[in-house]
């Protein structure tokens, strides 16, 4: 059994999307804990529904990174569920190094732009308000930047006319529920490296 551990802020539709294609696919794959930094995160819900163990580890001193403690508390309670593959999914915070350390290589992000265009906050927006014709969405290994790691996947949205953030953001994660498991999968059968910047993918 291959054991992964999510992380997530908000609603958790990319976690349901990761539960739901473990079980279509009948992958041995095991989702150890689901761990976020907000305790309303819907995200937890989800996880106890499906008998996922959830646990909540808040941060009120920061907002946007957990801070070397609570850092500590995040691996050891990863570790402990023997978590092999770290999965953001909507966590909004930035990992530094004691985090990045303990899973060298393996913890992945959903972000929604194609990087390396919009990175950070509401991509979606950002691509709006600038204008561009296409977006969508990537996953990558998380390294020391903010979201900057080598891309694994990539899946294009087209920009709509009409489009309003709300519109624009749901079509984009449509996709994401369709490469993050994907991607979750290729790591899991062995079939992703890294070389230099780039992700091979046998
Ligand atoms: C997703 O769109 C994800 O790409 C984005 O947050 C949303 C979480 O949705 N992540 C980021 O913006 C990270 N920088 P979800 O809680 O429904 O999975």
């Amino acid at each position: 059994m291959f054991t992964i551990g999510v992380l997530a802020s908000g609603k958790g539709t990319n976690l349901q999307a990761i539960i739901d294609y473990i079980k279509q696919e009948n992958l041995p794959i095991k989702i150890g804990v689901v761990i976020s930094d907000n305790p309303n995160a819907y995200a937890l819900e989800r996880a106890k529904k499906e008998g996922i163990k959830a646990v909540c580890i808040p941060c009120e001193k920061y907002k946007t990174i957990l801070g070397r403690e609570i850092e500590k508390k995040y691996v050891e309670v990863l570790k402990e569920n023997k978590v092999e593959l770290v999965c953001l999914a909507g966590f909004m915070r930035v990992l530094k190094s004691t985090f990045l350390r303990s899973f060298p290589n393996k913890i992945i992000n959903i972000h929604p732009s194609l990087l390396p265009a919009f990175p950070g906050l509401e991509a979606w927006k950002q691509a709006l308000e600038y204008g561009v014709k296409f977006t969508g969405c990537t996953v990558h290994f998380v390294n020391e930047g903010i979201d900057t790691g080598p891309i694994i996947l990539q899946a294009v949205v087209p920009v709509l006319p009409d489009d309003t953030p709300e519109t624009l953001h749901k079509r984009i994660q449509e996709k994401e529920h369709i490469i993050y498991p994907l991607a979750i999968r290729l790591i899991y059968e062995g079939r992703v490296s890294i070389s230099g910047r780039k992700v091979i993918i046998k």
